[in-house]
Formats: structure tokens, sequence, C-alpha cells
């Protein structure tokens, strides 16, 4: 069976990153099934205090090390840097220095008080996606990356993810997207309406 990769504000993938599945995967729900059994493992990992404390969360190295915890049981490119320019993104020649300069701003913003915590994890959140380090997985990425945010920085808030994983197309699913959307010309108020109450 043909699988369409394709969802409302999804990236698609092209054929030489579908040749890079590790598990032999006929389906999309295989797929998904395969995926999801990843990243419940990497969530536990992640949003273990030790792990938190271990790395600095804003920075590559961990940014990289938690997508390949996410997705290396399916993907041969997890925890890689796409090698491809993508519908969303900056060039691919420009990711690295796009994401040094996007961990020195949390790092600013933290410091100085800029935004509350859990509004750094909604505009960190943003800046990742937008610039989107991988050929695919970026918004489970950087939807986890949140929560590790918060968790390690003010564990007694969360962001109201509305129990749900974002993927499927409902309405919610519909307001994110146009919320990251409203993000891109610098317009945070609809994310963080969405999903800090
Ligand atoms: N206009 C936009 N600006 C910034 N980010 C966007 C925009 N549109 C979509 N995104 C982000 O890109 C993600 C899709 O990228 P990708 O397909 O790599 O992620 P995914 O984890 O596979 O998919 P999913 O979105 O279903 O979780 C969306 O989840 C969203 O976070
Ligand atoms: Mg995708």
């Amino acid at each position: 069976m043909k699988i369409n990769f394709v969802n409302f504000g999804q990236t698609p993938i092209d054929e030489d990153e579908k040749q890079a599945l590790i598990p032999n995967i006929n389906t999309l729900e295989e797929l998904n099934i395969w995926e999801h059994e990843n990243i419940l493992e990497a969530r536990k990992w992640a949003l273990n205090s030790r792990v938190l404390n271990r790395y600095d969360i804003f920075d590559a190295d961990f940014l990289f090390k938690l997508h390949n915890k996410m997705f290396n049981k399916v993907w041969k490119w997890a925890g890689k840097l796409r090698t491809s320019g993508k519908n969303i993104g900056c060039d691919v020649y420009q990711i690295r220095s796009e994401l040094r300069t996007l961990s020195d701003d949390a790092k600013y913003w933290l410091e100085h008080n800029i935004y509350s915590v859990e509004e750094i994890a909604l505009v960190f959140h943003h800046r990742l996606v937008k610039i989107h380090l991988f050929a695919n997985g970026n918004g489970r990425h950087a939807r986890l990356v949140s929560d590790c945010i918060i968790k390690k920085l003010e564990p007694n808030k969360k962001i109201d993810w509305q129990g749900r994983d974002m993927m499927s197309s409902d309405e919610l699913r519909k307001s994110y997207i146009l919320a990251l959307r409203s993000a891109d010309s610098s317009n945070y108020s609809e994310l963080f309406k969405l999903f800090l109450g």
C-alpha cells in the first residue's frame, strides 16, 4: 500500500527519505504505531530529572539526542540534520547558525525575564519548528522539547496540550498550525491563548 504522509501543516517527505525506514513498514497505520512506541520510550527518558539536569536543553547536543531517541527505531536519519529544503524552514546551510542564535536567545530570555518559562517553552517551540532541523518529526520533537523546558525550569506548571498529541486533523490541530503561522509574523498571542489557558 502507498503511504500518504501528508497532513495539514505537515512536511511531506521525499522518496529518498522514505528509503530510510528501518523496519519493514507497509501502511501509515503501522508507521504510526512504530513511531508512537519509539516516542513513548523517548518521553520517559527525556522527562527524567537526571537527564534534564545532565543536559543544557536549549543546546544542539540535547536537541539532536532527543530526536534520535524519539525516532531511532524507525528512521535512519533520526537525530541527524535534514539535508534537503522543505516547505518550512531555512536553507540547509543556515540551520546550525539559526539554532545557535535560538539557543542564545532562549538563555537571554530566561536570564532577563523577557518571557515566563511557559512562554519560553512556546516561543522556543515555534522558533525550533520554523528552523525545521530534521527531515520529519519536527512538530513532535518540538512539543516534547516544550515539555522538557517546563519540567526542568518550572515543574509545577505545564503546557496544556489538551490531552492530545496534535497529530490528528481536527480543530485543535488546525488552531495550532494557524497560531504557528501567526507566530511567523511575531504574533505569539494565539499560541499563548491556545496552550497557556
Ligand atoms: N507556518 C508554520 N510555522 C512554523 N511551524 C510550522 C508551521 N506550519 C507547521 N509548522 C510545524 O511543523 C510541524 C510539521 O513538521 P514535521 O512534519 O516535521 O513534524 P511531525 O512531528 O512529523 O508532524 P506533526 O505536525 O504531525 O507532529 C507542525 O507540527 C508544526 O509544529
Ligand atoms: Mg511529519
